[in-house]
Order: C-alpha cells, then structure tokens, then sequence
C-alpha cells in the first residue's frame, strides 16, 4: 500500500496530483479547508471505483495547531507517507496575521510546510523510497527578508507568495541536511504560470492580474505532467525544478548557511508559541 499526502489536494495542480495518484492505486489524502471541494474529489474518486482509497481531511493549515492534528491523523491512519505534498496556498494583497501572529502567507506557505516535512520525517522513512513536493521558488524568487520575514514593512501583495517560495526553498536545503540517511528526496518545485482557481482575497489590480493568469496559464495537467517524472526518479536528494526541467541547487538561493539560520529563527519561533 503506497500513500501519497497532498496539501492542497482539493484544488489546482494540488487536485490533480491527488487524480493522477489515486489512478495509480495509491492511497490519497487531501488537506484543505472547503468542505465542498472535499466532498467532490470523494465523490470522483468513488465514481471512478478508488473511494476506498481516497480521504479529505478538512483542516486550517494556516494555523500550527491544526497542522499538529494533521500530522497526528495521519500517523495514526497510515503506516507509511510515500508522497508528500505541500501545495496549500491562499493569497491576500493586503496583510493580514494568523491567531498565531504569522503573517499569513508565512504561516501558510512556509511554516506549514516546515511542520509537515519535519513532524511527518519518521512515517516518510518508514516508506521504502519517500519523495517531498514543495511547490517552492526553485531558486527564482527572494531575497529573503531577513529582517523582516513578517513582511510587516512595504508588504510586498504578490510577492509575499514569492517569498514565501524563497523560505520553501532554504526548507528543502536543511531538511535534506538534517536527515543525510533518511530514504526520502525532497524535490523543489516552480510549475511556472498555471491556470487554476487561484484562491484568494484580491484587490481590484491584483484581482484583474489573476483573471488573466487563470485564462493564459497551462493545464494543470501539463504541470502535472512536467513533475511526475522527478518524483517518479529524484535525480538527487534535492533536487529543484523550474517548468520540468532541473536548476541547479547549489546557487545562493540554496546556502545551507542561510538554510541553518532560517531553521534555528523558524524552531524559535515555534518555541515562544504559548502551547
Ligand atoms: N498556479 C500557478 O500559476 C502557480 C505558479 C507558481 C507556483 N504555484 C504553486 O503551486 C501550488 C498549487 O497552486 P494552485 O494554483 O494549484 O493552487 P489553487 O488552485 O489556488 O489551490 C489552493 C489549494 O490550497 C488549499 N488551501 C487554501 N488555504 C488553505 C488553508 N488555510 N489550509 C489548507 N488548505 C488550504 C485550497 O483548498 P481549500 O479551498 O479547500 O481551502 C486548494 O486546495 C501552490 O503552492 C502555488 O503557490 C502555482
């Protein structure tokens, strides 16, 4: 029994990874917080005979505590993770902070992502051959902020998202760092401008910028098509990935140093969390 656990897998390019597993006769879980678009990937998936196989789990993952439950169901529901996916994003223009007091891309595009990579590590190396998907900045985005990963000052709208994908990025280089025997690869991914929903709270200029991605983007098929192959067969143990074709890793978005700087301000963070 393979297991593949997608963020975001009731909508876009995280949908339809979550299809194309379940055609393979995985066990598919998906994370996301519509109760409506949950019930649809279910009811697909029972149409085409996998209902047995598929699972939604309605969560916040923009929260820590719920990315903890996340993590708690799904150790206890299966025995390994073979695929993880972190693809859950929700985009504002304007800032706004979590309960937890994280701005809210942070916490949904990078934090999550941290808690779902380290929390799962023990059921990924219980996996003949794991493979992590994070939809990061394969490079291209950043700088990261340094003194202001908040984004408290000139909130940068869009490029918050791209900040984010810079932190994703620093993620996949510790995370590989921290567990140089775990059968696990991490693969970082750029898909390039896809045509999918796109869910978020716009202003009236970024809300006109998206209608247009969401016409002139490719399929989410063919962005699925383009990352198969590299979780199939991770060429490295980290490996980026910009619109099916390799980029190097070893650039200054992907300086261990800087990798080891964000995990120690990330478990800080973490750690002044009242319980
Ligand atoms: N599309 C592109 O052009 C593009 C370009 C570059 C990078 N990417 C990256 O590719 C990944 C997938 O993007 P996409 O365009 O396919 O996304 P999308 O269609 O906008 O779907 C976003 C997904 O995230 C889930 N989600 C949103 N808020 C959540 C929350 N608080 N907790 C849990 N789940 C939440 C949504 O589910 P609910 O609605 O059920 O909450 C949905 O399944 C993202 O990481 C994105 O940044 C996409």
């Amino acid at each position: 029994m393979s297991t593949a656990v997608i963020t975001g897998g009731t909508d876009g390019i995280g949908r339809a990874l979550a299809d194309s597993y379940l055609q393979r006769g995985h066990h598919v879980l998906v994370v996301g917080t519509s109760p409506e678009k949950g019930s649809a990937f279910l009811a697909a998936a029972a149409r085409s005979g996998a209902g047995d196989r598929a699972r939604f789990l309605r969560a916040d993952l923009s929260l820590v505590a719920e990315n903890r439950r996340t993590i708690d169901l799904i150790t206890e529901t299966y025995p390994a993770v073979d695929v993880l996916v972190l693809g859950a994003r929700y985009h504002r223009s304007t800032r706004v902070e979590t309960p937890d007091g994280f701005e809210s891309n942070f916490a949904l595009y990078y934090l999550s992502r941290f808690l779902l990579s380290h929390g799962l590590v023990g059921h990924l190396r219980r996996a003949e051959r794991a493979t992590v998907l994070n939809f990061g900045g394969a490079g291209l985005t950043g700088p990261v902020r340094w003194d202001d990963l908040q984004l408290r000052r000139n909130y940068p709208g869009t490029g918050a998202l791209g900040h984010g994908g810079a932190l994703c990025d620093l993620l996949g280089v510790h995370f590989t760092r921290s567990y140089p025997d775990a059968p696990v690869s991490y693969v970082l991914n750029h898909p390039g401008v896809v045509a999918t929903s796109f869910a978020g709270e716009y202003d009236r200029a970024t809300a006109a910028h998206v209608d247009r991605l969401r016409t002139s983007g490719k399929p989410a098929s063919q962005a699925v098509a383009q990352i198969l192959p590299f979780l199939d067969a991770p060429p490295a143990r980290l490996t980026a990935v910009l619109e099916g074709r390799q980029v190097p890793t070893d650039t200054r978005a992907f300086d261990p140093g800087d990798a080891a700087r964000l995990h120690a301000i990330t478990e800080k963070l973490l750690a002044d969390l009242p319980r």
